[in-house]
C-alpha cells in the first residue's frame, strides 16, 4: 500500500532546466536571476519592493529590524502558530504578546488582538493560517504596522487583494512544503522606500563602508532561478488545491466535521485543508495513518504552551490544537489518492 505524504512539492521538467541554466552559468549567488525573482515575489505579494532571502525565519527577522524593533518594543503574535515566528521576535530581543485565535478560521481576529494588545505593542505579526485570510486590513488600521506573514498563503487573497498587499511589510517562505519552494527560502515585501533599502541592507554585509551587524541571509540564484519557474506556475497550483477542496467539502458535508471556511472577498489558497473533528485530531491522525494517509495537527505546539502561559486564557487556541486535523491537499494529489483520503477519514469517523 502506497504512503500518501502530507505535502509534497511539484517540481518539473522546467524547474530542472532553470537549475541546470544557473549551474552551467557558475553565477550560484546573487546576479539577474535573483533580481528577477524578487520581482515576481513582489507582485505576486501585492507589489512593491522584495528582499530575497534563504528562509521565512530571516524574512521574518529582517522585517523586524528595519521597522526598528528591539529590546524595549513588543511584539503580538498568535499562540497558533509554529516556532519559526516566535524566534524571530525573539532574534530582535523584543518582548512576546500571544493572543488567541478564532478556532472557526485559525486565524487572529480583531477582538483577539484587542485582548492581547498594550501601549507597548510596536508591531503585530499576522500569518494567514493555512492559506485562509487573516483580518489584516482591520488589524492594520489599530495603529501598530502589520507584518503580514504570507508563509501559508501566498496565491491567495485577503480583502479583494492578493494576500501580502495590507501589511507594512510582506513575508513569504519557500520551504520545500510550502506553496511553492526554492528548497529553503524565503522574502520580504514592501511598499515602502526607507524600509526595503533597510532590508536590503541587513542582507549584504560584504564591501560595505560602515559597520553594523548585518545577516548573511541571501537567497542562492539557484534557489531564485527554482523560485522563479514556481512562481509562473502559482496560479494553476492554487487552482488544483482549490479543486481538491472542492472535492473534499463535497465529500465531508454529511460528516460530523467542519469545513474550512472562505472569508468574504477572500480567496483561500488551501495550502492546509484543515477539518475540526469531534474528536481528538492526534488519534484520528494515527488511525489514519497505519491505513497509509499521512493526516496530522497543523501546528505542533502552541507557542504559549512553549512560553508556559495558562491555556485558559487561550481557548480557541486550544480547541484548535485538539481538534483541527490537516489532510493532504497538494497539486500532485490524484484523484485517486483523493478518494482515499475521504474514504479512510469517511470511515475513522
Ligand atoms: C506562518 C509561518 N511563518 C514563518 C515561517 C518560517 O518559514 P521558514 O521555515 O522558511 O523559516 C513558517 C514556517 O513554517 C510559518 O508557518
Amino acid at each position: 500500500m502506497n504512503r500518501i505524504p502530507h505535502s509534497r512539492p511539484t517540481l518539473g521538467r522546467a524547474e530542472a532546466n532553470a537549475v541546470r541554466r544557473v549551474l552551467r552559468s557558475g553565477m550560484l549567488v546573487g546576479g539577474p536571476e535573483v533580481c528577477a525573482f524578487e520581482r515576481a515575489a513582489a507582485r505576486a505579494l501585492g507589489g512593491g519592493a522584495a528582499v530575497a532571502v534563504n528562509s521565512g525565519s530571516a524574512a521574518l527577522h529582517v522585517a523586524l529590524a528595519a521597522l526598528g524593533i528591539g529590546a524595549k518594543d513588543t511584539v503580538l503574535l498568535p499562540s497558533y502558530v509554529c516556532a519559526a515566528v516566535l524566534n524571530a521576535v525573539r532574534y530582535v530581543g523584543a518582548r512576546v504578546a500571544l493572543c488567541d485565535i478564532d478556532p472557526a478560521t485559525f486565524n487572529v481576529s480583531t477582538e483577539t488582538v484587542r485582548r492581547a494588545w498594550s501601549g507597548r505593542v510596536r508591531a503585530v505579526i499576522v500569518p494567514h493560517m493555512f492559506g485562509g485570510a487573516a483580518p489584516v486590513r482591520e488589524i492594520a488600521s489599530l495603529g501598530a504596522p502589520v507584518i503580514e506573514d504570507c508563509a501559508m498563503a501566498i496565491g491567495g487573497r485577503a480583502a479583494n487583494r492578493p494576500t501580502g498587499a495590507h501589511g507594512r511589510i510582506a513575508i513569504g517562505s519557500f520551504y520545500v512544503t510550502k506553496m511553492l519552494t526554492t528548497g529553503q527560502g524565503g522574502v520580504a515585501v514592501t511598499r515602502d522606500r526607507i524600509l526595503a533599502r533597510r532590508m536590503s541592507d541587513l542582507v549584504q554585509y560584504d564591501n560595505r563602508e560602515d559597520y553594523r551587524v548585518r545577516y548573511n541571509y541571501p537567497l542562492t540564484a539557484l534557489g531564485a532561478a527554482l523560485g522563479r519557474v514556481q512562481l509562473s506556475r502559482l496560479g494553476g497550483f492554487v487552482r488544483a488545491r482549490r479543486r481538491i477542496a472542492r472535492a473534499y467539502d463535497r465529500a465531508f458535508a454529511p460528516l460530523p466535521l467542519t469545513r474550512p471556511v472562505e472569508q468574504a472577498g477572500a480567496r483561500h489558497a488551501y495550502y492546509r485543508y484543515v477539518v475540526r473533528l469531534g474528536e481528538p485530531a492526534r488519534r484520528i491522525g494515527r488511525r489514519m495513518m497505519t491505513r497509509g494517509v499521512e493526516a496530522k495537527p497543523p501546528v505542533f505546539r502552541p507557542l504559549h504552551r512553549y512560553l508556559g502561559l495558562p491555556s485558559r486564557s487561550f481557548p480557541g487556541t486550544e480547541e484548535a490544537d485538539r481538534f483541527a486535523l490537516s489532510i493532504p491537499c497538494y497539486p500532485t494529489l490524484s484523484n485517486r489518492a483523493v478518494s482515499r483520503v475521504i474514504r479512510v477519514l469517511s470511515e475513522e469517523l
